[in-house]
């Protein structure tokens, strides 16, 4: 005798339980995303509120109440969510001027922010000194000056923490490695005495920590703990190294399920680090980005037709490499679910969902079993919250997609779709203005000069 489906399930493939299905239909916790779609159009973001907070919540409970969590903005930075992750208790992990601007324009506070950065430029270190941040992370030599000099304008010594690169291999895409020797980040730990010595050396600078960020999308709680091991060593290798230093920054790269696993036990990266930190008097410091919103986050899209081409069966759809760049840039699978409940005497086969974007690397996914779509169908491309629509672009002259938040059963449009009338201004603005000699490297705004 065949059993009806349970009338609420959790939505297969997602990684929060935000994402559920009523009666086959899916929804986003209190609300139907096939509303969503009708009401705002696609290709849409659609973000969980409470799955974000339910993740910043796992992390400050491994944690404990005296870490500094500052959730990395490159991962999504949406004005809206950055209140709302600091309406969580989050600061801030910024990689850019560009970020910081993000902050003030949100209204948030800047002084729980740490700003890491290969190539920090110094318009960029002006506005985050003007702003009082809680540290740099310096990856080079080079940045020091700046900074001092930046700190002697200011009248206050600047606050720096030495990024080290500890030569630790991360065990991900080589895309997203960053703590290996030959990766562009931070400060070689045979290095790394010299620029110590640099920053004692100079009034306007304070050394406050040290921080390491190994790369993303981290499964073992190996690569933290090795890191931490080389930190220890390095700043055991002299008592000049620990003077002053109270921050111990592990930098992000919490790594999520795509469909396929388990997210990263990030209670037990606490519990191998916790008691070493604790007995140096080092407060830890988190970037977590994908972790908190990576799982929060789909794109629905809707199902344009179907072509077949020898053997390669395409499902063709309203979303593109443009809206989401990972699989292009990545090769990284998300999990892609019918938001509509699926008939039962409906086939499924092998498809290569692909958008409208002329570029052979434009595919959302490549043999992918999905059940047979009709044109209006609504797919949902899942865990995507995290590098979807902050890696967006216009290519294509496409505009960028809509993004809502919902909240319980409140929803709300934290972003229009971009206009083509947006998207020119600036061009037809640049044509009828006089040569302003306006380099590109001087950022009127925060650090303005
Ligand atoms: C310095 C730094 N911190 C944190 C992050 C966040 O990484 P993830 O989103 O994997 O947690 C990144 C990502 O590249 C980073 O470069």
């Amino acid at each position: 005798m065949a059993i009806d489906p349970p009338a609420r399930a959790t939505c297969e493939g997602a990684g929060s339980p935000s994402w559920t299905r009523r009666d086959g239909a899916l929804w986003c916790d209190e609300v139907d995303v096939a509303g969503l779609a009708a009401r705002f159009g696609t290709p849409l973001y659609v973000y969980s509120a409470a799955a974000l907070r339910q993740r910043i919540a796992a992390v400050r409970a491994a944690f404990g109440d005296d870490a500094h969590l500052c959730y990395a903005v490159k991962a999504n930075s949406n004005l809206s969510l950055l209140r709302l992750v600091h309406e969580a208790g989050c600061g801030f992990d910024l990689v850019s001027g560009g970020e910081l601007e993000r902050l003030v324009a949100a209204g948030l506070p800047t002084d729980g922010a740490v700003f890491a950065g290969v190539a920090k430029q110094e318009w960029e270190i002006d506005a985050a000194v003007a702003k009082d941040i809680l540290f740099f992370n310096v990856e080079s030599p080079h940045e020091l000056p700046s900074l001092s000099a930046a700190g002697r304008r200011a009248g206050r010594p600047v606050r720096v923490a030495l990024r080290l690169n500890p030569d630790v291999d991360a065990g991900t895409h080589a895309y997203i490695s960053t703590g290996k020797q030959h990766n562009k980040f931070g400060v070689a730990i045979g290095r790394a005495g010299e620029v110590v010595s640099a920053i004692a050396a100079d009034p306007w600078l304070e050394l406050v920590g040290y921080h390491v960020h190994l790369g993303s999308q981290l499964h073992q709680v190996r690569p933290y703990a090795e890191a931490l091991q080389r930190v220890c060593d390095f700043v055991d290798g002299d008592p000049a190294r620990a003077r002053g230093v109270r921050y111990y920054d592990l930098g992000g790269g919490f790594g999520i399920g795509y469909g396929k696993g388990p997210e990263l036990d990030v209670a037990a990266v606490a519990a191998a680090l916790l008691p070493t930190l604790r007995s140096r008097g080092w407060t830890p410091v988190v970037e977590p980005g994908r972790f908190l919103i990576g799982d929060a986050g789909i794109l629905v899209t809707a199902v344009l037709g179907e072509k077949s081409q020898g053997a390669a069966e395409f499902l063709l759809v309203d979303a593109a490499m443009n809206d989401l760049m990972r699989p292009a840039l990545y090769q990284a699978e998300h999990p892609i679910v019918p938001v509509a409940p699926v008939p039962a005497d409906r086939s499924t086969h092998a498809v290569d969902v692909v958008g409208p974007v002329c570029e052979t690397g434009d595919f959302l996914a490549r043999g992918r079993a999905l059940p047979r779509c009709r044109p209006g169908d609504l797919l949902a491309v899942l865990a995507v919250g995290a590098y979807g629509a902050s890696m967006a672009s216009n290519y294509n002259t496409r505009r960028r997609a809509a993004e809502v938040l919902v909240d319980g059963a409140a929803v709300r449009l934290v972003r229009r779709r971009e206009t083509f009338a947006g998207m020119f201004a600036d061009e037809l603005a640049g044509e009828s203005a006089p040569d302003t000699g306006d380099a590109g490297g001087r950022e009127p705004g925060t650090g303005e000069r």
